[in-house]
Protein backbone atom coordinates (compact mmCIF):
# COMPACT_ATOMS: atom_id res chain seq x y z
CA UNK A 1 0.00 0.00 0.00
CA UNK A 2 1.47 3.21 -0.93
CA UNK A 3 2.33 5.25 2.40
CA UNK A 4 2.21 8.83 3.22
CA UNK A 5 3.00 11.30 5.83
CA UNK A 6 0.15 13.52 6.74
CA UNK A 7 -0.26 13.12 10.94
CA UNK A 8 2.96 11.62 12.96
CA UNK A 9 0.57 9.60 14.26
CA UNK A 10 0.80 7.92 10.79
CA UNK A 11 3.75 6.11 12.04
CA UNK A 12 3.98 3.78 14.91
CA UNK A 13 6.56 4.59 17.53
CA UNK A 14 8.53 1.51 16.40
CA UNK A 15 8.71 3.39 13.01
CA UNK A 16 9.51 6.37 14.65
CA UNK A 17 11.96 4.86 16.03
CA UNK A 18 13.58 2.93 12.92
CA UNK A 19 13.24 6.14 11.25
CA UNK A 20 15.37 7.83 13.73
CA UNK A 21 18.18 4.96 13.99
CA UNK A 22 18.23 5.31 10.03
CA UNK A 23 18.84 9.30 10.62
CA UNK A 24 21.71 8.58 13.26
CA UNK A 25 23.38 6.30 10.89
CA UNK A 26 22.80 8.57 8.27
CA UNK A 27 24.66 11.41 9.98
CA UNK A 28 27.28 8.24 11.16
CA UNK A 29 27.86 6.80 7.44
CA UNK A 30 26.77 9.59 4.78
CA UNK A 31 28.63 7.73 2.00
CA UNK A 32 26.45 4.55 2.56
CA UNK A 33 23.57 6.62 1.08
CA UNK A 34 25.12 8.66 -1.45
CA UNK A 35 23.25 6.31 -4.08
CA UNK A 36 20.41 4.90 -2.78
CA UNK A 37 17.08 7.48 -4.27
CA UNK A 38 19.73 7.96 -8.04
CA UNK A 39 16.99 8.21 -10.42
CA UNK A 40 14.49 9.32 -8.37
CA UNK A 41 12.65 12.51 -8.01
CA UNK A 42 11.58 14.27 -4.94
CA UNK A 43 8.73 17.59 -6.06
CA UNK A 44 8.69 20.46 -3.21
CA UNK A 45 5.07 21.73 -3.36
CA UNK A 46 5.32 25.01 -1.60
CA UNK A 47 1.83 27.05 -1.06
CA UNK A 48 3.92 28.71 2.07
CA UNK A 49 6.97 30.77 2.36
CA UNK A 50 9.85 28.09 4.47
CA UNK A 51 13.74 28.48 4.27
CA UNK A 52 14.23 25.30 6.65
CA UNK A 53 11.73 22.61 5.22
CA UNK A 54 12.05 23.11 1.89
CA UNK A 55 16.06 23.00 1.67
CA UNK A 56 16.48 20.62 4.14
CA UNK A 57 14.24 18.36 1.44
CA UNK A 58 16.16 19.59 -1.65
CA UNK A 59 19.35 18.39 0.51
CA UNK A 60 18.09 15.22 1.47
CA UNK A 61 17.14 14.58 -1.76
CA UNK A 62 20.13 15.38 -3.20
CA UNK A 63 22.63 13.84 -1.03
CA UNK A 64 20.53 10.26 -1.68
CA UNK A 65 21.47 10.77 -5.14
CA UNK A 66 18.33 11.78 -6.10
CA UNK A 67 17.02 14.84 -8.01
CA UNK A 68 14.64 17.66 -7.29
CA UNK A 69 11.37 19.78 -8.68
CA UNK A 70 9.36 22.40 -7.78
CA UNK A 71 7.52 25.56 -6.66
CA UNK A 72 8.13 27.93 -3.43
CA UNK A 73 5.34 29.84 -3.94
CA UNK A 74 1.64 29.60 -4.29
CA UNK A 75 1.91 33.00 -6.99
CA UNK A 76 4.49 30.77 -9.14
CA UNK A 77 2.81 27.69 -9.93
CA UNK A 78 -1.11 27.39 -11.36
CA UNK A 79 -2.94 27.46 -8.25
CA UNK A 80 -2.22 31.52 -8.77
CA UNK A 81 -4.54 30.35 -12.11
CA UNK A 82 -7.38 28.92 -9.44
CA UNK A 83 -6.13 25.40 -10.14
CA UNK A 84 -7.36 22.92 -7.25
CA UNK A 85 -4.88 20.72 -4.79
CA UNK A 86 -6.09 17.93 -6.07
CA UNK A 87 -5.46 18.35 -9.57
CA UNK A 88 -2.16 19.69 -8.88
CA UNK A 89 -0.80 16.27 -7.17
CA UNK A 90 -2.15 14.27 -9.87
CA UNK A 91 -0.13 16.10 -12.21
CA UNK A 92 3.17 16.69 -10.43
CA UNK A 93 2.93 12.98 -9.83
CA UNK A 94 3.43 12.15 -13.59
CA UNK A 95 6.88 14.19 -12.94
CA UNK A 96 7.77 12.99 -9.27
CA UNK A 97 8.27 9.92 -6.98
CA UNK A 98 7.49 11.16 -4.32
CA UNK A 99 6.17 15.31 -2.74
CA UNK A 100 6.38 17.34 0.02
CA UNK A 101 3.62 19.28 0.12
CA UNK A 102 2.94 22.58 2.57
CA UNK A 103 -0.24 25.13 2.32
CA UNK A 104 -1.63 27.73 4.10
CA UNK A 105 -4.89 25.47 4.58
CA UNK A 106 -5.00 22.47 6.96
CA UNK A 107 -5.69 19.53 5.53
CA UNK A 108 -4.23 20.34 2.36
CA UNK A 109 -1.96 17.34 2.10
CA UNK A 110 -4.11 15.48 2.93
CA UNK A 111 -6.05 15.79 0.12
CA UNK A 112 -3.52 15.93 -2.09
CA UNK A 113 -2.72 12.26 -0.75
CA UNK A 114 -6.26 11.07 -1.80
CA UNK A 115 -5.59 12.02 -5.51
CA UNK A 116 -1.68 11.24 -5.70
CA UNK A 117 0.01 7.96 -7.08
CA UNK A 118 2.76 9.01 -5.30
CA UNK A 119 4.13 9.24 -1.59
CA UNK A 120 2.92 12.85 -0.32
CA UNK A 121 4.50 13.88 3.02
CA UNK A 122 2.97 16.86 4.72
CA UNK A 123 5.78 19.88 5.02
CA UNK A 124 3.63 21.68 6.99
CA UNK A 125 -0.62 22.71 7.02
CA UNK A 126 -1.89 25.54 8.61
CA UNK A 127 -2.09 25.73 12.12
CA UNK A 128 -2.45 22.36 12.13
CA UNK A 129 0.09 19.81 11.87
CA UNK A 130 4.14 19.57 10.91
CA UNK A 131 4.97 16.06 11.04
CA UNK A 132 8.60 16.38 9.92
CA UNK A 133 9.55 19.23 11.81
CA UNK A 134 8.29 16.60 14.71
CA UNK A 135 10.58 14.10 13.73
CA UNK A 136 13.56 16.54 13.69
CA UNK A 137 12.20 17.55 17.08
CA UNK A 138 12.68 13.63 18.34
CA UNK A 139 15.98 12.93 16.74
CA UNK A 140 17.35 15.98 18.12
CA UNK A 141 16.15 15.05 21.97
CA UNK A 142 16.88 12.06 21.64
CA UNK A 143 20.16 12.84 20.75
CA UNK A 144 20.51 15.57 23.27
CA UNK A 145 19.03 13.44 26.06
CA UNK A 146 19.88 9.83 25.22
CA UNK A 147 15.73 9.44 25.65
CA UNK A 148 12.57 10.47 24.31
CA UNK A 149 10.78 9.57 28.21
CA UNK A 150 10.56 10.66 31.90
CA UNK A 151 11.12 14.53 30.38
CA UNK A 152 9.69 17.64 31.64
CA UNK A 153 9.02 19.28 28.43
CA UNK A 154 8.01 22.90 28.10
CA UNK A 155 6.17 24.64 25.09
CA UNK A 156 5.97 28.26 24.97
CA UNK A 157 4.67 30.82 22.64
CA UNK A 158 1.97 30.46 20.22
CA UNK A 159 0.33 27.01 21.39
CA UNK A 160 -2.49 28.34 19.49
CA UNK A 161 -1.77 28.07 16.08
CA UNK A 162 2.02 26.44 16.43
CA UNK A 163 1.43 23.14 14.57
CA UNK A 164 4.71 22.37 15.33
CA UNK A 165 3.90 22.14 19.06
CA UNK A 166 0.43 20.50 18.04
CA UNK A 167 2.66 17.38 16.25
CA UNK A 168 5.28 17.17 19.08
CA UNK A 169 2.37 17.00 21.81
CA UNK A 170 0.78 14.64 19.48
CA UNK A 171 4.38 12.12 19.34
CA UNK A 172 5.29 13.05 22.66
CA UNK A 173 2.72 12.17 24.57
CA UNK A 174 2.29 8.21 23.24
CA UNK A 175 5.87 8.21 25.66
CA UNK A 176 6.18 7.27 29.10
CA UNK A 177 6.36 9.95 31.76
CA UNK A 178 6.14 12.83 29.83
CA UNK A 179 4.98 16.09 31.76
CA UNK A 180 3.82 19.20 29.57
CA UNK A 181 4.36 22.80 30.80
CA UNK A 182 2.30 24.51 28.68
CA UNK A 183 3.26 28.60 28.93
CA UNK A 184 1.03 30.97 26.62
CA UNK A 185 -0.94 33.99 27.17
CA UNK A 186 -4.70 33.24 27.66
CA UNK A 187 -5.26 34.16 23.89
CA UNK A 188 -2.64 31.80 22.43
CA UNK A 189 -3.31 28.78 24.29
CA UNK A 190 -2.81 25.07 23.18
CA UNK A 191 -6.73 24.08 21.25
CA UNK A 192 -9.35 22.86 23.14
CA UNK A 193 -8.96 19.64 20.75
CA UNK A 194 -5.48 19.06 21.63
CA UNK A 195 -5.90 19.25 25.38
CA UNK A 196 -9.07 16.96 25.02
CA UNK A 197 -8.56 14.53 22.64
CA UNK A 198 -4.50 14.16 23.18
CA UNK A 199 -3.46 14.87 26.55
CA UNK A 200 -6.78 13.86 28.21
CA UNK A 201 -7.78 10.81 26.60
CA UNK A 202 -3.99 9.80 26.81
CA UNK A 203 -4.13 10.61 30.53
CA UNK A 204 -0.79 12.96 30.13
CA UNK A 205 0.61 15.10 33.14
CA UNK A 206 0.07 18.64 31.91
CA UNK A 207 0.20 22.10 33.56
CA UNK A 208 -1.14 25.37 31.61
CA UNK A 209 0.99 28.96 32.90
CA UNK A 210 1.25 32.32 31.67
CA UNK A 211 4.73 32.83 33.19
CA UNK A 212 7.90 31.45 32.60
CA UNK A 213 10.37 32.67 34.85
CA UNK A 214 8.26 30.14 37.59
CA UNK A 215 8.59 27.20 35.56
CA UNK A 216 12.03 27.62 34.50
CA UNK A 217 13.88 25.11 36.96
CA UNK A 218 11.53 22.56 36.24
CA UNK A 219 11.80 22.00 33.03
CA UNK A 220 14.57 19.65 30.49
CA UNK A 221 13.29 20.74 27.26
CA UNK A 222 12.03 24.62 26.79
CA UNK A 223 10.29 24.51 23.30
CA UNK A 224 10.37 28.16 22.35
CA UNK A 225 7.52 28.99 19.63
CA UNK A 226 7.25 32.62 17.71
CA UNK A 227 4.65 34.41 17.53
CA UNK A 228 2.96 33.91 13.86
CA UNK A 229 2.24 37.25 12.36
CA UNK A 230 0.63 35.24 9.56
CA UNK A 231 -2.15 33.32 11.17
CA UNK A 232 -3.68 36.43 13.05
CA UNK A 233 -6.73 38.85 11.56
CA UNK A 234 -6.41 41.57 13.42
CA UNK A 235 -2.46 43.38 13.37
CA UNK A 236 -3.31 44.77 16.88
CA UNK A 237 -3.68 41.56 18.68
CA UNK A 238 -0.44 40.46 17.02
CA UNK A 239 1.69 43.61 17.95
CA UNK A 240 0.27 43.47 21.44
CA UNK A 241 1.28 39.52 21.70
CA UNK A 242 4.49 39.47 20.00
CA UNK A 243 7.38 39.71 22.71
CA UNK A 244 5.35 38.16 25.55
CA UNK A 245 7.92 35.58 26.00
CA UNK A 246 11.86 36.90 25.21
CA UNK A 247 13.92 34.09 26.93
CA UNK A 248 17.38 36.53 27.30
CA UNK A 249 20.49 35.12 29.35
CA UNK A 250 19.22 36.56 32.78
CA UNK A 251 16.04 33.49 32.79
CA UNK A 252 17.77 31.07 31.16
CA UNK A 253 19.95 31.48 34.79
CA UNK A 254 17.02 29.85 36.31
CA UNK A 255 17.21 26.51 34.90
CA UNK A 256 19.06 23.36 34.71
CA UNK A 257 22.08 23.50 33.68
CA UNK A 258 21.54 20.10 31.37
CA UNK A 259 18.31 22.43 30.01
CA UNK A 260 18.03 21.68 26.10
CA UNK A 261 16.27 25.31 24.54
CA UNK A 262 14.82 24.05 20.91
CA UNK A 263 12.64 26.17 18.78
CA UNK A 264 11.37 25.13 15.28
CA UNK A 265 12.90 28.12 13.91
CA UNK A 266 12.30 31.25 12.32
CA UNK A 267 12.65 33.11 15.11
CA UNK A 268 11.93 36.75 15.38
CA UNK A 269 12.29 38.52 18.94
CA UNK A 270 11.70 35.19 21.31
CA UNK A 271 15.27 33.89 21.77
CA UNK A 272 17.47 36.34 22.36
CA UNK A 273 20.69 35.92 20.53
CA UNK A 274 23.00 36.09 23.65
CA UNK A 275 21.38 32.66 24.23
CA UNK A 276 22.83 31.46 21.00
CA UNK A 277 26.55 31.02 22.89
CA UNK A 278 25.08 29.12 25.50
CA UNK A 279 25.39 25.24 24.89
CA UNK A 280 22.39 24.88 25.57
CA UNK A 281 20.79 26.29 22.76
CA UNK A 282 20.17 23.49 20.26
CA UNK A 283 18.37 25.11 17.79
CA UNK A 284 21.08 25.18 15.26
CA UNK A 285 21.86 21.52 15.72
CA UNK A 286 18.01 20.82 15.87
CA UNK A 287 17.62 22.81 12.22
CA UNK A 288 21.08 20.47 10.53
CA UNK A 289 18.96 17.08 12.38
CA UNK A 290 15.88 17.97 10.10
CA UNK A 291 18.18 17.17 6.87
CA UNK A 292 19.40 13.80 8.21
CA UNK A 293 15.34 12.80 9.40
CA UNK A 294 13.45 13.56 5.86
CA UNK A 295 16.79 11.78 4.42
CA UNK A 296 15.45 8.79 6.17
CA UNK A 297 11.71 9.71 5.63
CA UNK A 298 12.53 10.36 1.63
CA UNK A 299 14.25 6.64 1.55
CA UNK A 300 11.24 4.86 3.87
CA UNK A 301 8.36 6.00 1.61
CA UNK A 302 9.94 5.34 -1.69
CA UNK A 303 10.99 1.55 -0.01
CA UNK A 304 7.03 1.20 0.71
CA UNK A 305 6.21 2.80 -2.87
CA UNK A 306 8.49 0.80 -4.71
CA UNK A 307 6.36 -2.32 -2.55
CA UNK A 308 3.16 -1.12 -2.99
N1 LIG B 1 10.69 25.06 11.04
C1 LIG B 1 10.18 25.37 9.82
O1 LIG B 1 9.17 24.81 9.35
O2 LIG B 1 10.88 26.36 9.18
P1 LIG B 1 10.53 26.93 7.73
O3 LIG B 1 9.19 27.63 7.84
O4 LIG B 1 11.65 27.85 7.38
O5 LIG B 1 10.42 25.75 6.80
Amino acid sequence: MLRHLIDIEDLSIEEISALLDTADDIIANPAAYSEVCRGKKLATLFFEPSTRTRLSFEAAMMELGGNVLGFSSADTSSASKGESVADTVRVVSCYADIIAMRHPKEGAPMVGAQFADVPIINAGDGGHNHPTQTLTDLLTIRREKGRLDKLTVGLCGDLKFGRTVHSLIAALSRYENIRFVLIAPEELRLPQYVLRDVLERRGCDYVEVEEMEPVMGELDILYMTRVQKERFFNEADYIRLKDTYILDTEKLSLAKPDLSVMHPLPRVNEISVQVDNDPRACYFRQARNGKYVRMALIKKLLEAAKEA
